[in-house]
């Protein structure tokens, strides 16, 4: 794929080979996460962030990799304070933001949204999250995480994952799920209520694609064998009415004594985050905090090193970044840290 100019609106873009290289340009982005030392890259630059539905990691990380980069962001992150409210089309948001931007990074609740606004866009869009559809940066640090925390230097082969909770409306596992189609033998179990399973179309294209796709809704035994558990929250802003996602929170739970009974030992836990900890919801609890095999900050980190990936391939400068490196005079803390090893 040629980055270089290219919008970022769907995994289906991707080749491994890509992928593989994207990874790349973000392990080489670690001593710049990490404040060692600055880079001016994209100085002058501006990324337009333009988030029409909540956000909190997601724009504050696509924000943070470009101002690591040393670009400057412009933020608009509702639709109330935006045009759009007034009757104003995408295509003319997109004619308009593009001309002040190099990039934009758009969220929307509208499946298909994104790539609409990408064809009227002078500049790459990358797609943070399309209603329920797609959220291809979140798949890519999945991916990246779940390599890092089982200590896979090559293509990911035979994995063994657990998705579980609203698979019907959450954009990340359809395309994590899609993501790691693109490699060999990969185990899927997914478990959610009936009602809100993975779309046909996808699990189709998993066992089209000769992966093993089990769907249940028994949490305990889809738990059992994997080497990452990925949880969802119920996205209860794609319902039509409350009381039915209420209906279905609190159904999936991990928990210490969940995890210590029925996952293998070091599964991996992760979640896109936010987590939903009000009582009645509660799908990752607290008291797996401390827990060696929780990956969801980790995740958080190495969203910043995608992203910042991400904005170094679409503009060009993946190459160019160790040109304009400058010293940090500030005290900086260590932040982003590795997994712990993996006990033996
Ligand atoms: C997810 C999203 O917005 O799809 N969050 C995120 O981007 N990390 C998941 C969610 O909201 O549940």
């Amino acid at each position: 794929m040629q980055f270089t100019g290219s919008h970022i609106l769907s995994i289906n873009q991707f080749e491994q080979q890509d992928v593989e290289y994207l990874f790349k340009v973000a392990d080489a982005m670690q001593p710049y996460a990490q404040r060692e030392k600055r880079t001016r890259v994209l100085d002058g630059a501006i990324l337009g962030n333009l988030f029409f539905e909540p956000s909190t990691r997601t724009r504050v990380s696509f924000g943070c990799a470009f101002n690591l980069l040393g670009g400057h962001v412009r933020e608009t992150t509702d639709i109330k304070t935006s045009s759009i409210s007034k009757g104003e089309s995408l295509y003319d948001t997109a004619r308009v933001i593009s001309g002040y931007s190099d990039v934009i990074a758009m969220r929307h609740p509208v499946a298909g949204s994104v790539e609409e606004f990408s064809r009227a866009s002078r500049v790459p869009v990358i797609n943070a999250g399309d209603g329920p559809s797609e959220h291809p940066s979140q798949a890519l640090l999945d991916l990246y995480t779940i390599r890092k925390e089982l200590g896979i230097q090559e293509p990911v082969a035979s994995l063994r994952i657990a998705m579980v909770g609203d698979l019907k409306h959450g954009r990340t596992v359809h395309s994590l799920s899609k993501l790691l189609c693109l490699y060999r033998n990969i185990h899927f179990t997914l478990v959610s209520p009936r009602e809100l399973c993975m779309p046909a179309e996808i699990v189709d294209y998993l066992r089209s694609k000769g992966h093993s796709v089990v769907e249940t809704d028994n949490m305990q035994t889809g738990l059992n064998n994997n080497d990452t558990v990925y949880l969802t929250r119920i996205q209860e802003e794609r319902f039509s009415n409350q009381s039915e996602a209420d209906l279905y929170r609190g159904r999936f739970r991990l928990n210490q004594e969940i995890y210590t009974a029925h996952c293998k030992p070091n599964t991996v836990i992760m979640h896109p985050l936010p987590r939903d900890s009000r009582a009645e919801a509660n799908e990752l609890d607290n008291d797996l905090n401390q827990h060696p095999s929780l990956a969801i900050f980790r995740q958080t980190d190495n969203g910043v090193l995608i992203r910042m990936a991400l904005f170094a391939l679409t503009l060009g400068v993946a190459e160019e970044v160790h040109k304009h490196v400058e010293a940090v005079s500030w005290f900086t803390a260590k932040r982003f840290r590795n997994p712990p090893p993996i006990p033996t």
